[in-house]
């Protein structure tokens, strides 16, 4: 069987390509809810119901763990779906607790999607961990819609997150938390506007540790091929040359451009 991703939209292949690295041997069933992409800026309800149905449709597929590679969809709907399925399930949260850990005396700045930021399990993340109250959070949904729509132009994106960023002493910040996983595909430009030396972090490589993990723990392991069937809301991709555009355009934002 293989092992479902989801994602409202192509956000979840900056974890599945992690998966793909460290669990090459493995089948995947990639989920984007294209339908119904931004989450980030629609209510909690829409969400939670959008994810419920999407996962239903995974699981009639036969998956026998899924990773919600999603912040927005981890923070309203992971409980629930906890409650409903038996295979091991993995969220996402902003990557809080290890910023908090090795980031010495500067300060964090959380960027998600509205909703991500907005949420209690965000908020109860932070109360838990940001003790010393060096975490500040910043919504950047319009990046979502730059990465659905294949905007990869550094200096459209560049100057959209200096304009966000405006307000800000960017010397005062140790670490930048990628909250949202539609984000690494730009982190290069990340690191491009902060001074050097800032950190730049994600969720996925954490992740998928952990998905290891459970795998080898619950003896789910599996002798595959690494073939990975993607699904536009239901649909099946007969094609998957989209999806390997932007495992092209990852590979790239990990190395020389954005
Ligand atoms: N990729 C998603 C996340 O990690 C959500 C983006 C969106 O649909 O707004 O939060």
């Amino acid at each position: 069987m293989s092992i479902g991703f989801f994602d409202s939209g192509v956000g979840g292949i900056t974890v599945l390509a992690e998966a793909l690295k460290q669990l090459p041997k493995e089948n995947y069933l990639y989920y984007a809810d294209t339908d119904h992409v931004p989450y980030g800026t629609k209510s909690k309800e829409q969400v939670k119901k959008f994810v419920l149905e999407a996962v239903d449709f995974m699981a009639a597929q036969g998956i026998k763990a899924l990773v919600v590679a999603c912040n927005t969809a981890t923070s309203i709907a992971i409980n629930d779906l906890r409650a409903k399925y038996s295979f091991p399930i993995l969220g996402m949260e902003p990557a809080v607790k290890p910023a908090v850990e090795k980031n010495g005396d500067k300060r964090i700045l959380v960027t998600a999607t509205p909703l991500t930021l907005r949420e209690e399990k965000y908020q109860n993340l932070v109360t838990r961990f940001d003790k010393a109250h060096m975490v500040d959070g910043l919504a950047l949904p319009e990046l979502v819609e730059f990465a659905e729509n294949f905007v990869f132009d550094p200096g459209i994106i560049q100057a959209y997150l200096q304009q966000k960023l405006a307000g800000y002493d960017l010397s005062s910040y140790g670490t930048v938390v990628l909250g949202c996983t539609h984000f690494p595909f730009y982190k290069n430009c990340f690191r491009k506007v902060f001074p050097s030396g800032t950190d730049i972090i994600d969720g996925s490589t954490g992740t998928v540790n952990y998905l290891k993990k459970i795998l080898l723990d619950r003896n789910l392991c599996q002798d595959g091929q690494g073939k990975v069937i993607y699904y536009s809301s239901g649909r099946k991709q007969a094609a998957n040359i989209k999806y390997a555009k932007y495992l092209d355009i990852l590979q790239l934002a990990n190395s020389i451009g954005c």
